[in-house]
């Protein structure tokens, strides 16, 4: 579903205008729609049918507690890669008996919370790691469930910083490898096993590296079997891409049918999770912004907006598209202009969107969309910069989730030594 639409001129998220949340509590505002979140991720849960199954949001594309807990409530599970989000989705009322932790360095600390939670699967990422989790386990007095996440050596055919699968990432260990890991997990005394996992990029527009790596993951799964090592459950990473500009990803039912019919075909009935994040988030979330400026040199126009690398990374970092419009109309005159969108960050890469075609002024709005998964949870505080404030709209009503962060906040727990 599209969340933010524009009525009677001006753009809503749900039913409320964006102009009167904005109004309150400034800008940049990170506005996240509570439907849009729900129909994404009950669109994946409807998608596996009957098929024993377990849809487990990733909390690294948007960890705010009111949005996890919006999706607990719909009995989502949770991806975490630190006892941090481990923490996020406790204090949100997520259930640690649906959490899988990845993550290729975890901390002994990290690992003994985790077990004491009892979360469902430790995803092992290498040999070293099974032993720490192996004597962590025997430390705290505990069994741990284990994955060993293996790296199919697909090609996503996505970002290279956000490809996972391929042989020279750091993540997972090779198929190969994975045996012997195995192996050494059977015989520790304090770890069981019950899967395998494998995520294999984000941002990925086709079904094909998907089967394809699923394919692989299957032929280890019989392997084990031969050597007697009985797989229980198949953690397939990732969700699919989704539409930042003119991207055409398939559908939850596409993709999880691609997912079940080769399950299918190979007579496999194993339990599966999947742990999207961008695609129950993505769109589900806006940053909205303020014109502070415009300035024209020789060669540019730019319309310098107040939200800025520090609070949309993406943009500068993987040189990605985020649509940028209006929230409302412009005024009658305002010229139409390519305009460099740019932020007060003091680095020349601080564009949030290069080439846009607007009819500005200073004090509009624009609305940055897709911005609800890896937005504001990659938000820093460059330039000593305040982060932004998140609000969840439900229908006419809406809160804020996390107030603006003041200035005073940041330098809070630094001191001066008077050397
Ligand atoms: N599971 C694992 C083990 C992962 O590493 C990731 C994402 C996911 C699930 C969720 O994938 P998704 O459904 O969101 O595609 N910051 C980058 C994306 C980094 C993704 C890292 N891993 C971006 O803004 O594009």
């Amino acid at each position: 579903m599209n969340a933010f639409t524009m009525h009677g001129g001006t753009l809503h998220a749900e039913n409320v205008p964006v102009r009167n949340i904005t109004n309150e509590v400034g800008t940049p505002c990170y506005i996240y729609s509570k439907a849009a979140l729900e129909s994404a991720w009950l669109a994946y849960d409807k998608a596996f049918g009957d098929h024993p199954h377990l849809v487990c949001f990733a909390v690294k594309a948007n960890s705010n507690i009111s949005v996890l807990n919006t999706l607990a409530k719909l009995g989502s599970g949770f991806d975490v890669v630190s006892g941090g989000e481990l923490e996020r989705v406790i204090a949100a009322g997520g259930d640690p008996s649906k959490v899988f932790f990845s993550g290729v360095a975890k901390s002994r600390e990290e690992i003994a919370f985790a077990l004491q939670q009892g979360v469902r699967s430790i995803n092992i990422e290498s040999p070293a790691e099974l032993e720490r989790v192996q004597s962590v386990a025997v430390e705290v007095g505990k069994v741990a469930p284990i994955s060993v996440r293996v790296n199919p050596d697909v090609d996503p055919q996505t970002h290279p910083y956000i490809s996972t699968g391929l042989e020279e990432a750091k993540f997972g260990v090779s198929m190969q490898a994975s045996l012997h890991v195995f192996q050494q997990a059977k015989a520790a005394s304090h770890i069981e096993i019950l899967g395998v996992a494998c995520h294999i990029g984000s941002q990925i527009t086709t079904i094909t590296p998907f089967v394809d790596a699923l394919e692989r993951v299957i032929s280890l799964v019989k392997t084990l079997a031969e050597m007697d090592v009985d797989i229980k459950h198949l953690d397939l990473g990732g969700g699919y891409g989704i539409v930042y500009n003119d991207e055409t990803p398939p559908s939850s039912q596409e993709f999880m049918q691609a997912l079940l019919d080769t399950l299918a075909a190979a007579d496999i009935q194993l339990p599966i999770s999947i742990e999207p994040g961008r695609s129950i988030a993505g769109n589900a979330g806006i940053l909205v912004t303020e014109v502070a400026y415009l300035k024209e040199n020789t060669e540019k126009n730019f319309a310098i907006i107040d939200a800025a690398m520090n609070d949309l990374m993406r943009p500068s970092l993987y040189g990605a598209w985020h649509t940028i419009s209006p929230v409302t109309p412009p005024q009658e005159g305002t010229p139409e202009r390519v305009y460099d969108v740019v932020g007060p960050v003091c680095e020349t890469g601080d564009i949030l969107g290069r080439d846009r075609l607007l009819a500005v002024e200073a004090g509009d709005l624009l609305a940055i969309h897709s911005a609800g998964a890896y937005g504001f949870t990659m938000s820093s505080n460059y330039n000593t910069r305040p982060r932004a404030v998140e609000v969840l709209v439900n229908d006419q009503y809406w809160a804020t989730i996390r107030q603006r962060e003041k200035t005073s906040d940041l330098f809070a727990l630094e001191t001066v030594i008077d050397w």
